[in-house]
């Protein structure tokens, strides 16, 4: 039985995963460590998130502007995604999980994409829960990308300039057909965006904590949805509250 307070989670929680390299340094270790830590909770919380009802978890694994990091650390960063994927597609299946990638998935190593494609298409059929891995993802490439296409259906004459709506822009982007995040969840005390979802969260509830992500729980996890039910969202409007039933 779900506590009162987990009952009706949100749709869809989106989660930047930071203070990997900070945990590492704290325990003297390598960075490389606080990512395979970081990994670990990324399964907590894939789990959680399955079995508190969330519809889609969206996770910021890896940025546009990671490739700058050092060479080491990139390609660690994508071992563990290889490794990640191969070990956890079955864990996806079993749990109903349905793997999507969202970014720009031509700019990572073919091997990667391979892995990534091949577990989307395992998963395909899942309707359980939607995991979206932000890999190679930057808001402004996203956005870049979606006015490009328009333009083009635009110069065929395949559009016209008054039929371009929010809906529209929308449609384009990696969530297309998916719920905007409820709740944005950012660890290790930073408190922005860095590029994440920046159409989607236009009413999107931030919690910021200190807790590095390694050492992010399931605990904490389930207070944060908690402390979510409480927050009034308005939508711009002058009153909507989750707790008194109105929509989301
Ligand atoms: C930010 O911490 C974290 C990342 C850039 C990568 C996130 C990757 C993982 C959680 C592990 C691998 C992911 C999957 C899905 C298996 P940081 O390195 O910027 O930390 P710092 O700010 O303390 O240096």
């Amino acid at each position: 039985m779900k506590s009162e307070a987990l009952q009706h989670p949100p749709s869809h929680v989106a989660v930047i995963m930071d203070g990997n390299g900070r945990w590492a340094k704290k325990k003297l270790m390598n960075r490389i460590k606080g990512h395979e830590k970081g990994a670990d909770t990324v399964r907590t919380i894939v789990t959680a998130s399955r079995e508190i009802g969330v519809g889609v978890l969206t996770l910021y694994a890896f940025s546009t502007e990671n490739w700058a990091r050092p060479e080491t650390e990139v390609t660690a960063l994508m071992s563990l995604l290889k490794k990640f994927i191969r070990t956890e597609t079955p864990r996806l299946k079993e749990q109903n999980i349905r793997l999507n990638a969202i970014g720009n998935t031509e700019g990572l190593p073919a091997d990667v994409r391979e892995y990534v494609f091949a577990a989307m298409e395992e998963t395909a059929g899942n309707d359980g829960m939607i995991l979206n891995l932000a890999l190679n993802y930057g808001s402004r490439e996203e956005l870049t990308s979606a006015v490009k296409t328009i333009a083009s259906k635009l110069q065929k004459e395949e559009i016209a300039e008054e039929d371009i709506t929010e809906a529209v822009i929308t449609d384009q982007l990696y969530t297309a057909g998916q719920p905007e995040p409820d709740l944005l969840i950012r660890t290790s005390g930073e408190m922005r965006l860095s590029n994440f979802l920046l159409w989607q969260s236009a009413y999107t509830e931030f919690f910021f904590t200190d807790t590095l992500w390694p050492d992010f729980t399931r605990r904490e996890f389930e207070e944060i949805l908690s402390h979510f039910k409480t927050r009034n969202r308005r939508f711009g409007k002058t009153t909507c509250s989750l707790s008194d039933g109105s929509p989301q």
